[in-house]
């Protein structure tokens, strides 16, 4: 059988691929599919067609995998938000790591690096401290919902499913935010519902109400709401806000963000504090945060403590050191450690973060803590101080490779490299290793139920 594209077959999941997706292998060719797991037998159709490989469409499940559970969420099966709902949380476990090791020995080319077991989160569900819903002119129904006339198709507030940038699932409850993000959500819904505005509308870049944005403080048990409209229409989204703080006396800050940008960003061009404070507060270990709406914060507050602390423990820092952070966001990691070494620096792009950073050094107390702005590859070789430990957490796409060269010209005797992509993590660990030997890898696990995995690796100067 030849597999060709756009014809269906029913094929058999052997594995779990890069990504996330299942494997199939008929005559040896890899088929990628996606929302499928070893043991499955599914019918799917062939979407993409390469020489060496193929991707396929779920169309049905033939035979469900005995790994398969029924998975807790309504929309599991539909929404992007985590896919891997219906396979066990220890055998998530388990395909991370393999992933993690896979990624460091065949895109890295590294043999027999030590890759510990995968530090777990906890909780598993009610995990994530912030959530971002889009609102839509166009819902998107579920199988159960599309003969029934009298469910109205014209909003939603929601995740979108994955292809169909337009539409979203109209969540009532999503079960990796703690469940009073859930009635928030509601209220905010009926709200959108009765007011005379209308939702965005993705393709005409017309209506008034975008986006909401939920953030939650784990330690203080507090919430901040982000409404992100199109436009200033104060009466409306004071009215929203006046009904919200009056139902929760959790809502420490209410705000809203401005835009008119046709992209999907939430962060307005104007920015409103409605009730409350323009921030919330949160902790990490003994140190306290500020975050503003806008601000970049780990997603799993308590999986953030456990990350840091392998920071530490792979720093394992004297009180003595310099320690350089590069890609520093709001500071948490210099912050972190600064009670550890001599003097921590920052390094960020994002000017926002870095104001933010100050502010939390400032919060604590912390004086040995320095925060520079600008390109990590334009400000490193403007720094005099040579650091003796560098501690580096990139975005996905992995470090500049004018980046890498400027580390190894630098030439720490520690590298703490933290990473959330495996596949970036290994190119850079390939391009550091003529230098530096990695000694070992950690994943820790920050988003239960869907393929992403962070990884701690320490590295010494060989
Ligand atoms: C994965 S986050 C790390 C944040 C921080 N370490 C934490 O744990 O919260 C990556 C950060 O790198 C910043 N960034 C991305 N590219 C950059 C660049 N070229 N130079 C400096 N910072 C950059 C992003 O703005 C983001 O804050």
């Amino acid at each position: 059988m030849a597999i060709k594209k756009r014809k269906a077959y029913e094929l058999e999941i052997i594995d779990i691929a890069f990504g996330g997706k299942g494997l199939a292998k008929p005559e040896g060719l890899p088929v990628f599919i996606d929302r499928c797991i070893p043991g499955d037998v599914v019918f799917a159709k062939i979407i993409k067609k390469k020489k060496s490989w193929a991707e396929g469409k779920l169309i049905k499940i033939i035979k469900a995998s005995p790994l398969r559970n029924q998975g807790k969420c309504l929309y599991c099966n539909f929404c992007g938000g985590c896919k891997w709902q219906q396979i066990g949380y220890d055998r998530q476990l388990e395909y991370k790591k393999r992933h993690v090791t896979e990624s460091i020995e065949h895109i890295g080319g590294l043999k027999n690096i030590q890759v510990n077991d995968v530090i777990a989160s906890d909780p598993i569900f009610e995990y994530r401290n912030k959530m971002e819903f889009s609102c839509s002119a166009k819902r998107w129904l579920m199988p159960s919902e599309l003969e029934n006339e009298a469910v109205k198709k014209d909003f939603g507030i929601g995740l979108h499913v994955p292809g169909t940038f337009d539409k979203v699932i109209d969540i009532k409850q999503c079960e990796i935010m703690p469940n009073l993000g859930n009635k928030i959500l509601d209220d905010v819904r009926s709200f959108i519902k009765q007011s005379d505005l209308p939702a965005y509308h993705l393709r005409t870049h017309e209506g008034f109400w975008r986006f909401l944005m939920l953030r939650h403080s784990v330690s203080f048990d507090t919430w901040m709401v982000n409404i992100v409209t199109r436009y200033k229409q104060m009466d409306v989204v004071s009215d929203l806000a006046a009904l919200l703080t009056k139902k929760y006396p959790q809502i420490a800050s209410i705000m809203n963000n401005i835009t008119d940008a046709k992209s999907g960003v939430s962060i307005g061009k104007e920015e409103v504090c409605l009730k409350g404070e323009d921030h919330i507060k949160e902790k990490l270990g003994k140190f306290s945060f500020k975050i503003s709406a806008n601000s970049f914060f780990q997603t799993n507050t308590r999986s953030c403590e456990k990350l840091y602390a392998k920071v530490s423990e792979y720093a394992a820092l004297t009180g003595k050191e310099v320690v350089m952070d590069l890609y520093s966001g709001t500071g948490t990691i210099p912050i972190w450690l600064s009670d550890q070494a001599k003097m921590v620096m920052g390094i960020e792009i994002v000017k926002s973060a870095v104001i933010d950073a100050k502010e939390n050094a400032r919060l604590n107390d912390i004086e040995n803590c320095d925060f520079f702005e600008g390109d990590i590859k334009d400000v490193l070789p403007r720094l005099r101080q040579k650091p003796d430990v560098m501690i580096i957490d990139p975005p996905r796409i992995g470090m500049h490779k004018d980046v890498v060269q400027q580390v190894l010209l630098m030439g720490p005797e520690k590298i703490v490299y933290v990473s959330c992509n495996p596949a970036t993590l290994a190119r850079d660990l390939e391009m550091l290793c003529p230098t530096y030997e990695t000694r070992e890898i950690t994943p820790v696990d920050m988003f239960p139920h869907t393929y992403h995995i962070e990884s701690v690796a320490l590295l010494v100067k060989r």
